[in-house]
């Protein structure tokens, strides 16, 4: 399968692991080498209720038993599509309300960003140097990192970029500044946090202004730092909320939520101001929905900082410099990028599968499924020390 891999499949790098799979349950992937491998990343921050959950599964069967595609988004009633958004409607702070479902990360992203134009009536985008928020052409625009982006110029114009944390920036945000958008946390930067007081002060800024606060929750949504999502932590609600990855549980999805007032603005002026054919697929919102129920219901959210802590105890090492990041999205800056590459392969050929930071190549990636067991965590943490030994 490698040598067809390589062969038929568009690559995105020179150096693609290729690893072949055979079937992956719970917090394991299990190769066609007959070999299981415990997953520190869960399909970047993907899997969270680890891999095959039955529940997610059956909810898939038993919509494929009724219907599949029936009509492109936003036409028609169909029930999982509306039980999800109502079920997030309920679990979110006003004024957001109203769900707008898309097919991936970056689709929501361009969704919320046309949402805050449409809305204000005003051009400019502010974003972070560093962020990262998808590869369509106006994910990549917000996007704060020049080497990804050079080659594919010109972008969106009226995109200007300020400091993650830094409050001599916030003056920047201005009356003619349609959004701003930021990651809660940012992510492939390294798992860097905001200050608590740093956000506060962003949003009063926004608010000041008339600019719309948009907030990437793409990778810490859904439970991932224990709370539903992120934002919570820090006492703010954003005008527009962006979430994906994790929100599928391991079907591909994205979505912006915002107020009723601010998301009726799509619906006219022009019409079908946004559309998308797949968008709200009754088989992945059935999978995201079992997916957020299940969050929701099990306690999961309350052993993360437990969970947390005992990668933090554990992963204490000379080699290890600091470990960012917050709940289950942990980034263990090990120093150099070939180093930290060579650590991960050397994890993998010892059964644990580790990644590394998209700009940040000297950082491993730690984003578990949120099910993952302490057993499990101390599995992995011995194979990474017994690498870090050894190498
Ligand atoms: C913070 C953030 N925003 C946006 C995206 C883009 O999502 P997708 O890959 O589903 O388009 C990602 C994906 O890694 C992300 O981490």
């Amino acid at each position: 399968m490698q040598k067809e891999f390589f062969a038929y499949q568009a690559q995105t790098t020179q150096f693609a692991a290729g690893f072949e799979v055979a079937k992956a349950q719970g917090s394991y992937i299990y190769g066609t080498d007959e070999k299981k491998y415990l997953d520190f990343v869960a399909g970047v921050s993907a899997n969270t209720l680890g891999h095959s959950h039955p529940k997610i599964i059956s909810a898939i069967k038993e919509q494929a038993d009724k219907y599949l595609h029936v009509m492109v988004y936003g036409e028609y009633a169909q029930e999982m599509p509306v039980k999800l958004c109502q079920l997030l409607a309920e679990n979110t702070p006003e004024p957001l309300e109203v769900t707008y479902l898309v097919n991936s990360g970056a689709e929501a992203i361009d969704g919320a960003l046309k949402l805050a134009k449409r809305y204000t009536g005003r051009e400019e985008i502010i974003s972070f140097k560093n962020s990262y928020h998808g590869n369509t052409h106006g994910a990549l625009s917000v996007s704060g990192n020049e080497y990804h982006k050079n080659a594919f110029r010109p972008l969106l114009p009226l995109v200007n970029f300020i400091e993650f944390n830094a409050e001599e920036d916030l003056k920047k945000i201005t009356e003619k500044t349609a959004a701003v958008i930021m990651e809660t946390i940012q992510g492939a930067a390294g798992f860097l946090l905001p200050d608590h007081s740093y956000i506060q002060k962003l949003k009063k800024r926004c608010e000041e202004t008339g600019a719309l606060l948009i907030l990437d929750e793409i990778q810490p949504g859904f439970g991932r730092t224990g709370k539903l999502f992120a934002f919570e932590h820090y006492g703010i609600v954003p005008d527009i909320l962006v979430m994906g990855k994790g929100m599928g549980g391991g079907v591909p999805v994205g979505a912006f939520m915002s107020s009723r007032k601010i998301m009726e603005t799509l619906s006219h002026s022009p019409k079908l101001g946004h559309i998308t054919t797949f968008g709200g697929n009754p088989l992945i919102a059935a999978a995201s929905y079992a997916t957020l129920k299940e969050v929701l219901s099990s306690g999961l959210m309350n052993e993360i900082s437990k969970k947390e802590r005992l990668f933090r105890e554990l992963l204490v090492h000379p080699k290890i410099k600091k470990i960012n990041g917050k709940g289950l999205m942990l980034a263990v800056d090990l120093g150099s990028p070939d180093y930290t590459l060579k650590v991960a392969k050397d994890c993998m050929g010892k059964g644990l599968i580790v990644f590394w930071q998209l700009y940040r190549n000297e950082y491993l990636r730690i984003s578990p499924p949120l099910t993952i067991s302490e057993e499990e965590i101390r599995e992995g943490c011995r194979i990474l020390l017994d690498v870090l030994n050894f190498d």
